[in-house]
Protein backbone atom coordinates (compact mmCIF):
# COMPACT_ATOMS: atom_id res chain seq x y z
CA UNK A 1 0.00 0.00 0.00
CA UNK A 2 1.42 3.32 -1.67
CA UNK A 3 0.16 6.27 1.00
CA UNK A 4 0.48 9.58 -0.19
CA UNK A 5 -0.40 12.69 1.92
CA UNK A 6 -1.34 16.13 0.54
CA UNK A 7 -1.55 19.43 2.04
CA UNK A 8 -5.81 19.69 0.86
CA UNK A 9 -8.80 18.14 -1.19
CA UNK A 10 -7.14 20.46 -4.33
CA UNK A 11 -4.06 18.49 -4.50
CA UNK A 12 -5.75 14.96 -3.64
CA UNK A 13 -7.67 15.45 -6.79
CA UNK A 14 -4.79 16.82 -8.90
CA UNK A 15 -2.37 13.95 -7.49
CA UNK A 16 -5.48 11.45 -7.80
CA UNK A 17 -6.08 12.64 -11.63
CA UNK A 18 -2.11 12.98 -12.55
CA UNK A 19 -2.23 9.06 -12.07
CA UNK A 20 -5.26 8.46 -14.03
CA UNK A 21 -4.41 10.81 -16.59
CA UNK A 22 -0.73 8.79 -17.01
CA UNK A 23 -2.77 4.94 -17.11
CA UNK A 24 -5.61 6.26 -19.30
CA UNK A 25 -2.64 7.70 -21.80
CA UNK A 26 -0.47 4.54 -21.99
CA UNK A 27 -3.61 2.25 -22.23
CA UNK A 28 -6.44 3.91 -24.16
CA UNK A 29 -8.52 1.02 -24.01
CA UNK A 30 -8.71 0.51 -20.68
CA UNK A 31 -11.58 -0.59 -18.11
CA UNK A 32 -12.01 1.76 -14.78
CA UNK A 33 -14.27 0.90 -12.48
CA UNK A 34 -15.78 4.62 -10.84
CA UNK A 35 -16.80 5.07 -7.16
CA UNK A 36 -19.47 7.44 -6.26
CA UNK A 37 -19.76 10.09 -3.55
CA UNK A 38 -18.32 13.25 -2.87
CA UNK A 39 -14.14 12.74 -2.67
CA UNK A 40 -13.88 11.77 -5.98
CA UNK A 41 -15.38 14.43 -7.69
CA UNK A 42 -12.58 16.50 -7.89
CA UNK A 43 -10.46 13.83 -9.41
CA UNK A 44 -13.77 13.53 -11.88
CA UNK A 45 -13.87 17.59 -12.48
CA UNK A 46 -10.00 17.59 -13.58
CA UNK A 47 -10.79 14.42 -15.60
CA UNK A 48 -12.94 16.17 -17.44
CA UNK A 49 -10.60 19.17 -17.76
CA UNK A 50 -8.06 16.84 -19.79
CA UNK A 51 -10.63 15.72 -21.83
CA UNK A 52 -11.90 19.27 -22.45
CA UNK A 53 -8.01 19.70 -23.38
CA UNK A 54 -7.10 17.05 -25.75
CA UNK A 55 -5.05 14.93 -23.33
CA UNK A 56 -6.68 11.56 -22.80
CA UNK A 57 -10.17 10.41 -24.20
CA UNK A 58 -12.65 7.84 -22.77
CA UNK A 59 -13.16 6.96 -26.36
CA UNK A 60 -12.59 2.97 -25.79
CA UNK A 61 -12.67 3.35 -22.35
CA UNK A 62 -15.06 0.53 -20.38
CA UNK A 63 -16.13 1.54 -17.68
CA UNK A 64 -18.26 -0.19 -14.51
CA UNK A 65 -19.17 1.45 -11.21
CA UNK A 66 -18.83 0.45 -7.84
CA UNK A 67 -22.19 -0.51 -6.55
CA UNK A 68 -25.89 1.22 -6.54
CA UNK A 69 -28.57 1.99 -3.98
CA UNK A 70 -31.68 -0.45 -4.23
CA UNK A 71 -34.40 -0.10 -4.99
CA UNK A 72 -33.93 3.25 -6.84
CA UNK A 73 -34.57 4.80 -10.28
CA UNK A 74 -32.40 5.09 -12.26
CA UNK A 75 -33.56 8.88 -12.94
CA UNK A 76 -33.69 9.50 -9.39
CA UNK A 77 -31.22 12.21 -8.14
CA UNK A 78 -29.85 10.18 -5.54
CA UNK A 79 -29.62 7.47 -7.55
CA UNK A 80 -25.91 6.13 -8.05
CA UNK A 81 -26.52 6.36 -12.29
CA UNK A 82 -27.60 9.83 -11.91
CA UNK A 83 -24.68 10.71 -9.96
CA UNK A 84 -22.28 9.58 -12.27
CA UNK A 85 -23.88 10.71 -15.67
CA UNK A 86 -24.76 14.43 -14.01
CA UNK A 87 -21.09 14.70 -12.98
CA UNK A 88 -19.08 13.31 -15.07
CA UNK A 89 -19.91 10.92 -17.58
CA UNK A 90 -22.26 13.45 -19.63
CA UNK A 91 -19.47 15.75 -19.63
CA UNK A 92 -16.70 13.35 -21.31
CA UNK A 93 -16.52 11.32 -24.56
CA UNK A 94 -17.39 7.97 -23.15
CA UNK A 95 -19.98 5.78 -25.14
CA UNK A 96 -22.77 5.22 -23.60
CA UNK A 97 -22.98 0.85 -24.85
CA UNK A 98 -19.35 1.23 -22.41
CA UNK A 99 -20.44 2.20 -19.44
CA UNK A 100 -21.67 -0.68 -17.03
CA UNK A 101 -24.36 -0.10 -14.13
CA UNK A 102 -25.81 -2.04 -11.40
CA UNK A 103 -29.45 -1.59 -11.74
CA UNK A 104 -31.30 -0.25 -9.04
CA UNK A 105 -34.38 -0.96 -10.74
CA UNK A 106 -34.15 -4.79 -10.98
CA UNK A 107 -37.20 -6.70 -9.71
CA UNK A 108 -34.74 -9.79 -9.51
CA UNK A 109 -31.04 -8.33 -7.38
CA UNK A 110 -29.98 -12.03 -7.34
CA UNK A 111 -29.95 -12.12 -10.95
CA UNK A 112 -28.77 -8.73 -11.90
CA UNK A 113 -26.02 -9.45 -9.42
CA UNK A 114 -24.71 -12.79 -11.43
CA UNK A 115 -25.28 -10.85 -14.86
CA UNK A 116 -22.75 -8.37 -13.33
CA UNK A 117 -20.74 -10.65 -12.07
CA UNK A 118 -20.55 -12.28 -15.20
CA UNK A 119 -19.60 -9.07 -16.77
CA UNK A 120 -16.77 -8.11 -14.48
CA UNK A 121 -14.92 -11.72 -15.31
CA UNK A 122 -15.63 -10.94 -18.92
CA UNK A 123 -13.68 -7.62 -18.98
CA UNK A 124 -10.92 -7.37 -16.38
CA UNK A 125 -10.92 -3.98 -14.10
CA UNK A 126 -7.50 -2.09 -15.10
CA UNK A 127 -8.30 0.14 -12.50
CA UNK A 128 -10.41 0.45 -9.53
CA UNK A 129 -11.33 4.03 -7.81
CA UNK A 130 -12.39 3.85 -4.78
CA UNK A 131 -13.71 5.98 -1.54
CA UNK A 132 -13.74 4.95 2.22
CA UNK A 133 -16.80 4.94 4.38
CA UNK A 134 -16.65 6.36 7.76
CA UNK A 135 -17.54 2.60 9.02
CA UNK A 136 -14.52 1.47 6.82
CA UNK A 137 -16.62 0.68 3.93
CA UNK A 138 -15.80 0.26 0.07
CA UNK A 139 -17.71 0.37 -2.30
CA UNK A 140 -21.27 -0.93 -0.11
CA UNK A 141 -19.48 -3.63 1.66
CA UNK A 142 -20.13 -2.90 4.98
CA UNK A 143 -18.11 -3.98 8.36
CA UNK A 144 -18.90 -7.93 8.30
CA UNK A 145 -18.28 -8.53 4.30
CA UNK A 146 -15.71 -10.99 3.48
CA UNK A 147 -12.83 -11.20 1.40
CA UNK A 148 -13.96 -13.38 -0.55
CA UNK A 149 -17.47 -11.26 -1.33
CA UNK A 150 -18.84 -11.04 -4.73
CA UNK A 151 -21.42 -8.66 -6.63
CA UNK A 152 -24.68 -9.12 -4.43
CA UNK A 153 -27.30 -7.09 -2.49
CA UNK A 154 -26.21 -5.91 0.79
CA UNK A 155 -28.31 -4.16 3.98
CA UNK A 156 -26.96 -1.14 4.83
CA UNK A 157 -25.77 0.11 7.99
CA UNK A 158 -28.10 2.72 9.98
CA UNK A 159 -24.47 4.84 10.29
CA UNK A 160 -23.87 4.22 6.57
CA UNK A 161 -27.26 5.02 5.84
CA UNK A 162 -26.94 8.29 8.52
CA UNK A 163 -23.88 9.53 6.66
CA UNK A 164 -25.55 9.46 2.98
CA UNK A 165 -28.60 11.33 3.96
CA UNK A 166 -27.01 14.58 3.28
CA UNK A 167 -27.71 13.84 -0.54
CA UNK A 168 -31.21 12.77 0.51
CA UNK A 169 -34.75 15.09 2.02
CA UNK A 170 -34.35 12.64 5.27
CA UNK A 171 -32.50 9.94 6.75
CA UNK A 172 -36.14 7.78 6.02
CA UNK A 173 -35.38 8.27 2.55
CA UNK A 174 -32.25 6.95 2.61
CA UNK A 175 -32.87 3.14 0.72
CA UNK A 176 -32.02 0.16 3.14
CA UNK A 177 -30.33 -2.08 0.37
CA UNK A 178 -27.86 -1.47 -2.27
CA UNK A 179 -25.96 -3.74 -4.73
CA UNK A 180 -22.31 -3.90 -4.53
CA UNK A 181 -19.29 -5.31 -6.03
CA UNK A 182 -17.79 -7.64 -3.66
CA UNK A 183 -14.40 -7.27 -1.71
CA UNK A 184 -13.26 -10.33 -4.25
CA UNK A 185 -14.28 -8.15 -7.26
CA UNK A 186 -12.26 -5.29 -5.86
CA UNK A 187 -9.00 -7.13 -5.29
CA UNK A 188 -8.98 -8.72 -8.70
CA UNK A 189 -8.44 -5.01 -10.33
CA UNK A 190 -5.03 -4.32 -11.78
CA UNK A 191 -4.26 -0.85 -9.50
CA UNK A 192 -6.33 -0.15 -6.69
CA UNK A 193 -6.32 4.55 -6.33
CA UNK A 194 -8.50 4.96 -2.72
CA UNK A 195 -9.20 8.73 -1.77
CA UNK A 196 -9.95 9.78 1.51
CA UNK A 197 -10.28 13.97 2.46
CA UNK A 198 -11.59 15.31 5.74
CA UNK A 199 -10.82 14.65 9.48
CA UNK A 200 -14.22 12.25 9.38
CA UNK A 201 -12.46 10.03 7.50
CA UNK A 202 -9.24 9.94 10.19
CA UNK A 203 -10.62 7.08 12.13
CA UNK A 204 -11.35 4.53 9.20
CA UNK A 205 -8.08 5.77 7.12
CA UNK A 206 -6.04 4.75 10.65
CA UNK A 207 -8.20 1.49 11.00
CA UNK A 208 -7.24 0.77 6.89
CA UNK A 209 -3.88 1.33 7.70
CA UNK A 210 -2.54 0.22 10.58
CA UNK A 211 -4.74 -2.89 11.43
CA UNK A 212 -4.22 -6.19 9.92
CA UNK A 213 -6.42 -7.49 7.46
CA UNK A 214 -9.84 -7.85 9.07
CA UNK A 215 -13.78 -8.12 8.70
CA UNK A 216 -14.89 -5.16 10.87
CA UNK A 217 -12.74 -2.75 8.42
CA UNK A 218 -13.12 -4.02 4.87
CA UNK A 219 -11.26 -1.11 3.78
CA UNK A 220 -8.26 -3.25 5.18
CA UNK A 221 -8.79 -6.41 2.89
CA UNK A 222 -6.96 -3.98 0.49
CA UNK A 223 -3.51 -5.09 1.96
CA UNK A 224 -3.68 -8.23 0.16
CA UNK A 225 -3.46 -6.21 -2.89
CA UNK A 226 0.19 -5.61 -4.61
CA UNK A 227 -1.39 -2.31 -5.86
CA UNK A 228 -2.93 0.27 -3.84
CA UNK A 229 -2.20 3.40 -4.12
CA UNK A 230 -3.96 5.98 -1.37
CA UNK A 231 -4.18 9.55 -1.38
CA UNK A 232 -5.31 11.32 1.62
CA UNK A 233 -5.00 14.78 2.27
CA UNK A 234 -3.84 16.06 5.74
CA UNK A 235 -6.94 16.00 8.10
CA UNK A 236 -7.71 12.31 6.65
CA UNK A 237 -4.35 11.48 7.22
CA UNK A 238 -3.77 13.10 11.06
CA UNK A 239 -4.07 9.95 12.87
CA UNK A 240 -1.85 7.85 11.28
CA UNK A 241 1.05 6.97 12.98
CA UNK A 242 3.68 7.53 10.17
CA UNK A 243 2.21 10.47 8.56
CA UNK A 244 5.27 12.36 8.83
CA UNK A 245 6.91 9.79 7.13
CA UNK A 246 4.25 9.74 4.11
CA UNK A 247 4.27 13.31 3.92
CA UNK A 248 7.84 13.57 3.38
CA UNK A 249 8.17 11.71 0.51
CA UNK A 250 7.98 12.72 -3.22
CA UNK A 251 4.64 12.51 -4.68
C1 LIG B 1 -20.86 5.74 -0.22
C2 LIG B 1 -20.35 4.87 -1.36
C3 LIG B 1 -18.87 4.59 -1.26
C4 LIG B 1 -18.12 5.88 -0.93
C5 LIG B 1 -18.58 6.41 0.40
C6 LIG B 1 -17.87 7.67 0.83
O1 LIG B 1 -21.38 5.04 0.83
N1 LIG B 1 -21.04 3.65 -1.47
O2 LIG B 1 -18.41 4.02 -2.46
O3 LIG B 1 -16.74 5.63 -0.90
O4 LIG B 1 -19.96 6.70 0.28
O5 LIG B 1 -18.48 8.81 0.31
P1 LIG B 1 -17.93 10.26 0.43
O6 LIG B 1 -16.82 10.37 -0.55
O7 LIG B 1 -19.09 11.15 0.03
O8 LIG B 1 -17.51 10.47 1.81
Amino acid sequence: MKIIITKNYRELSKKAAEIVIKELQKRPKMVICFATGSTPLGLYRNLIEAVGEGKISFRDVISFNLDEYYPIKKNSKQSYYYFMFHNFFNKIDIKKQNINFLNGETKNPEKECKRYQKKLKKYKIDLQILGIGVNCHIGFNEPGSSKDSGTRLVKLEECTRKENSRFFKTKKDVPKMALTMGIKDILSAGKILLLASGKKKAKALKKMVEEPPNKDCPASFLKLHKNVIVIADKEAACLLKKQKFYAKRKL
